[in-house]
């Protein structure tokens, strides 16, 4: 049975969104957790646009064996160059050039003419050709490229050794059946389309993203790119959730394999939308958190006497097995080891020793430990760099009538830092207020505080994401625990490591 290749640039384009930097250790984690997922190619970043980009996709590259590991760059040299020096140790390396061929970005971004960009994309694909067999050729803006001109670009980066030949819609413009009769008529007229796999690539802006792709599947498209939880450019990009699970539920229709582990794509969601401070709306398919709650008492009703009365896919399907009760305070290591293997997860014994201790932690203050739990309890550990500052203590005394007042302890080199208290406006402004004085770092511009609960129940814990502006760039910090105000100085103190590891 055929089956659909998932491109993921979650990592790529997903980090091109709004306010989104990735250090190079989160992009790792949710690297490795993209190949649990199984997806076919992870796109890991365009190594020539900064330094902190090719370190990423040079840690992906090294530590990812499983999937093809893929970098952007323009159809010239020094980007070509770049992207191969990132990926040089890659198992499956694949170069990914692009050029624009619309007649908008021609006049006005290029200057170029139909031959220059033609010579130019030839040239690019024979560059990196060079390094790898593996080479993606993508014709920026084709959604609004005439299809004679493109047929002939695809026909000689085919014949210049390109192995993929991506039809972006880089603005979100076409609509589904105009973009099923673009892939079409791509086939019918590059001769030699038969020795390239047909790739799409959609944007979101008109909420189309996954039903392009899904219009270009039918018509002979091979390969879909995606992102996780649809994150990138403006409206972002199809999502990975969305495109695997429409195959999966559709096979009916479709009649394609779905070779991609779909049991991982909860705990993906939930590790992007840590990682990039992006929050999922309730009501987002498959993984909002409304997306398999029913309000209505009809259909509650009709769940209970047979769920798919009104429900299309199975919460487990995802993974989504949440509010189960796993563990508790009697629980030992190998229990947790047992638990932690069963989602595939290998922790070196140094971290599994400090992981134990933050679940036994847990398990005195929260009689049940659930599934979420672990996660949220795990998702403190992934991060494997090496963190500048750490809370050693803290300490938040406020009331009505009180002019709140936070005393905080860091660790820094291993020496402790006390600090004087501070007041603010309310308790968290302390907080963060007493971390600028420890750090030495004044200028931090706030730009988004939340906490929420990780699960049900009072004895909950609590998540707070921060999102702060340093230096002119948004970093984002998330940490759970059971008290919320320790959960808010960490997530905050990350921020400032992510900035600090990022630009040392
Ligand atoms: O949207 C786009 O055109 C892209 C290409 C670089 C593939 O992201
Ligand atoms: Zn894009």
């Amino acid at each position: 049975m055929a089956s659909i290749k998932i491109f993921d640039t979650t990592l790529r384009d997903g980090e091109q969104s709004p306010g989104v930097t990735l250090i190079p250790e989160e992009k790792l984690a949710i690297a490795k957790q993209l190949e649990k997922m199984k997806v076919n190619v992870i796109e890991a970043g365009f190594p020539i646009s900064s330094d902190g980009d090719f370190n990423a996709v040079k840690m992906v590259a090294e530590n990812i064996h499983d999937v093809e590991v893929a970098a952007l760059a323009r159809c010239n040299k020094k980007d070509i160059d770049r992207a191969w020096e990132a990926l040089k140790d890659a198992a499956k390396p694949r170069i990914h050039v692009f050029i624009a061929t619309s007649p908008i970005h021609l006049e006005h971004k290029l200057k170029m003419s139909q031959e220059e960009v033609l010579k130019k994309a030839v040239e690019g694909v024979k560059h990196a050709k060079q390094y790898t067999d593996n080479v993606e050729f993508s014709a920026e803006d084709a959604a609004r490229t005439d299809v004679e001109f493109l047929a002939e670009v695809f026909e000689a980066v085919i014949d210049a050794g390109a192995k993929v030949i991506n039809v972006p819609d880089t603005v979100g413009y076409i609509v589904p059946t105009e973009y099923g009769k673009l892939i079409k008529e791509i086939r019918e007229k590059t001769p030699n389309i038969d020795q390239a796999e047909i790739s799409v690539h959609c944007h979101n802006d008109l909420g189309l993203a996954v039903a392009n792709s899904l219009a270009a599947v039918e018509n002979g498209a091979t390969q879909v790119e995606v992102s996780v939880n649809g994150i990138g450019e403006r409206a972002g990009n199809a999502a990975l959730e969305e495109i695997v699970m429409a195959l999966y539920t559709r096979q009916d229709y479709y009649d394609l394999d779905v070779t991609q582990n779909t049991k991982q794509i909860s705990r993906l969601s939930k590790l992007v939308s840590n990682s990039t401070g992006m929050c999922i709306q309730p009501n987002k398919a498959i993984v909002g958190a409304n997306a398999f709650s029913h309000e209505a008492g009809i259909h509650q009703d009709g769940v209970i006497k047979e769920r798919t009365t009104y429900e299309i896919m199975d919460a487990k399907t995802i993974g989504l097995d949440h509010n189960k009760l796993v563990l508790g305070k009697h629980s030992g290591r190998h229990a947790l080891r047992d638990f932690l293997e069963k989602y595939d997860y290998r922790l070196d014994e140094e971290t599994f020793k400090s992981f134990f201790k933050r679940f036994k932690d847990l398990a005195d203050k929260k009689k049940n430990i659930s599934n979420a739990d672990i996660f949220a309890l795990l998702d403190n550990e992934l991060y494997d760099y090496d963190k500048i500052y750490e809370l050693e203590y803290i300490s938040v005394l406020t009331g009505k009538g009180l002019l709140p007042t936070a005393t905080v302890r860091l660790k820094k080199d291993d020496k402790i830092i006390q600090s004087a208290a501070c007041n603010g406006d309310g308790p968290v402004d302390a907080i963060f207020q007493t971390i600028d004085e420890l750090t030495g770092m004044e200028d931090i511009k706030l730009i988004s505080y939340k906490i929420d609960a990780v699960t049900e129940g009072k004895d909950a814990l609590g998540e707070a994401f921060i999102a702060a502006e340093i230096d002119g760039k948004i970093y984002t910090g998330h940490c759970s625990e059971t008290d919320i105000t320790e959960a808010s100085a960490i997530a905050y103190l990350n921020a400032i490591n992510k900035y600090l590891v990022y630009n040392s």
